[in-house]
């Protein structure tokens, strides 16, 4: 397992659940302190070594006790979904719900934003991206806006943090607790929406979380978005 963690301090907001998790559980395996932390702050699994708090990233006041708590750190990844995320077609959407969406965009900025004065010399941050930001599909208008965003922000705040680093990771469809499907429901979910995928299967949490210990680690990228989705975008429709 690679060594560039150890003695690092590393926090992963919304990292008690799939691909936060998986990354919690890669970085705490490479020798890094780790702290997972989500508004439940108890981990899906028994993860021994990763400590756990709770914390709610749309709180900012409560964001700024924990990062004063358990700052300051290497690495901050911020893998929270945030809330609910609206589905179908704009015109005949609710607009709360769409606006709703954005929770996922004001978890991240208030997290690089409180989170950002807490951050070591030499440190990196990941947000969670998603391949609809750039692949546009019917009834996807909110989670392409939400993730192109997601992407725009850290394009935006690499000179302005630099020489900290920020990176986002864009997964394919992911097999992860967000869905809540169950059974053969779960499998026909899963198969239907990684159709289109050059690599015709869901991913895994972990597959996710290894594009985002590269970014952390790899001191010569910053301001990037590193696709992990089975080619979702190459492929049709
Ligand atoms: N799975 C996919 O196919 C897929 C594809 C593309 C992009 N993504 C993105 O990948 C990221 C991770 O998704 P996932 O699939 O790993 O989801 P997940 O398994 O549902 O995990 C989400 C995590 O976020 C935490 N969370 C949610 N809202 C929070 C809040 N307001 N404050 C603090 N923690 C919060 C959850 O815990 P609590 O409920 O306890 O707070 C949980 O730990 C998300 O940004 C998602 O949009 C996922």
């Amino acid at each position: 397992m690679m060594s560039d963690f150890q003695g690092k301090k590393a926090i992963v907001l919304g990292g008690t659940s799939g691909i936060g998790l998986a990354t919690a559980k890669l970085l705490q395996q490479a020798g890094a302190e780790v702290i997972a932390a989500s508004r439940r702050g108890h981990l899906d699994e028994e993860c021994p070594g990763i400590r756990v708090d709770a914390v709610d990233v749309l709180d900012r006041d409560a964001l700024g006790e924990f990062f004063i708590r358990h700052g300051p750190m290497d690495y901050l990844v911020n893998a929270a979904t945030g809330g609910a995320r609206a589905t179908g077609p704009f015109l005949e959407m609710d607009l709360d719900g769409f606006q709703g969406s954005f929770a996922k965009l004001w978890g991240y900025t208030n997290s690089v934003r409180i989170g950002g004065h807490h951050m070591k010399a030499g440190g990196a941050l990941v947000l969670v991206s998603g391949y609809p930001a750039r692949k546009y599909g019917p009834g996807y208008i909110a989670i392409s806006t939400v993730g192109n965003a997601v992407e725009g922000f850290v394009r935006g705040m690499a000179p302005e943090l630099a020489p900290i680093r920020i990176n986002a990771v864009s997964p394919g469809l992911i097999d992860t607790p967000m869905f809540p499907q169950q059974g053969p429901a779960r499998q026909r979910f899963l198969e239907d929406g990684t159709r289109h995928h050059l690599v015709q299967r869901a991913g895994k949490a972990e597959e996710v979380a290894r594009g985002i210990l590269f970014l952390l680690e790899n001191e010569f990228v910053t301001g990037t978005v590193l696709d992990v989705d089975g080619g979702a975008l190459l492929a049709n429709p």
